[in-house]
């Protein structure tokens, strides 16, 4: 690969339920430029079930990722045939879709004879900020989505270490079934962000998980209960219930993650020295709430925090074309026999914390 050379790359999505193409040109020095991105989500389709169907998601990638691809190619300016590789986010995720995306990709790099690049969604969410800003390594990341809550090192293409993850359900999802219990609309994140601004976080003294462990781990499922017993006792239901609940729940959400993610930057530091920044990505990092206490953190270890812009926090395909491109320029490409994987360590050498319950957590 001449590496002195731009490069043009093209981006599938389809882990879970956004279906998504871009197309990223990555220049000799490193720096990147995003000339589509086209993203459609898939929530209405799975609203009235209260959470993502599998099998809906599938089929709704199959319907409209042809288009999409064609859209953003458009939108790019350019041909097939001016594709420096094709890449398609193999894993992890729910593999009907993942099988959907990885296919139609493998499919343009024979037809086109184009390389292929089986990105891993999280390597690509971690290597985002560097298409933003001109980041060097190491930096520390803290990914919290619907399926992955996790503190990593992000040492170089290719050379992540986890320093915690969540030992039951992500964050995102958490905020998701806090929402379902109290009657508010999927996706239930930015609905309880919004209810609890108008609630009082002190009413009902939640449990802070982990507070003051020396692991950087999360847990989040106990949480969830203690809010699901306390609304138990709450007859009739108020709206101001609702907004305490709300507002409670979150605050310690973001205590929890403040303590996990001070000690998870010492982890970091004790072996790989400062990091350049603290990196936030995944669909939690919008909250607003908890881009403060992050702020705070980062202030107090005296680091730089990066939030890439929302658009590029929660999936998208300009990360997985960008991941490509950096993969791409130090040749490390995959073979038509690249696997659809519905689960894919990102750190391969991380261990199953004890207590370990929930398959969506991201291991
Ligand atoms: O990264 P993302 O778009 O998709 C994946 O899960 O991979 O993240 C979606 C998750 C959902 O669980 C959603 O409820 C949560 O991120 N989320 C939020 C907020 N916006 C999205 N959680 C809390 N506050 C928000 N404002
Ligand atoms: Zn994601």
């Amino acid at each position: 690969m001449d590496t002195s050379k731009p490069t043009l790359v093209l981006g599938i999505e389809t882990t879970c339920d956004e279906t998504a193409a871009a197309v990223v040109e990555r220049q000799a020095d490193g720096s990147g430029k995003i000339l589509s991105n086209i993203v459609r989500s898939q929530t209405e389709e799975h609203a009235r079930f209260g959470g993502v169907v599998p099998e809906i998601a599938a089929r709704a990638h199959v319907d409209v990722l042809d288009r999409l691809i064609d859209s953003a190619m458009k939108e790019a300016g350019i041909g097939f045939a001016q594709l420096s590789a094709v890449a398609a986010a193999a894993g992890p995720g729910l593999i009907g879709g993942v099988i959907v995306g990885l296919t139609t990709a493998k499919a343009i790099a024979m037809v086109h004879n184009t390389p292929l690049i089986a990105v891993n969604h999280l390597e690509a969410h971690a290597l985002t900020p560097r298409l933003t800003c001109a980041l060097a390594f190491p930096y520390c990341l803290f990914l919290a989505s619907g399926g992955h809550t996790q503190i990593v090192a992000v040492a170089g293409v290719g050379n992540y270490v986890r320093l915690g993850t969540t030992v039951d359900d992500a964050m995102g999802e958490a905020f998701d079934k806090v929402a379902k219990m109290l009657g508010l609309p999927y996706p239930g994140g930015p609905e309880v962000e919004r209810v609890a601004r108008g609630g009082d976080s002190a009413r009902f003294a939640f449990p802070r998980p982990m507070l003051g462990r020396a692991d950087a781990n999360f847990s989040l499922s106990g949480l969830k209960t203690a809010v699901r017993n306390e609304l138990s006792r709450l007859t009739p239901l108020e709206a101001i219930d609702v907004a305490d609940l709300c507002a409670s729940f979150q605050a310690a959400v973001l205590e929890s993650t403040a303590d996990r993610l001070t000690v998870g930057l010492k982890l970091f530091e004790d072996k790989f020295g400062s990091p350049r920044a603290l990196v936030a990505a995944g669909g939690v990092a919008a909250n607003q709430a908890i881009r403060t206490a992050l702020q705070d953190v980062a202030a107090k270890a005296q680091i730089t925090l990066i939030i890439p812009p929302p658009a590029l926090c929660t999936d998208n395909g300009a990360m997985i074309a960008w991941a490509g491109a950096e993969r791409l320029a130090l040749g490390m490409l995959d073979t038509m026999d690249a696997a659809p994987r519905a689960r894919w360590l990102l750190d391969a050498n991380a261990v199953v914390p004890a207590g370990f319950a929930n398959t969506r957590a991201g291991f």
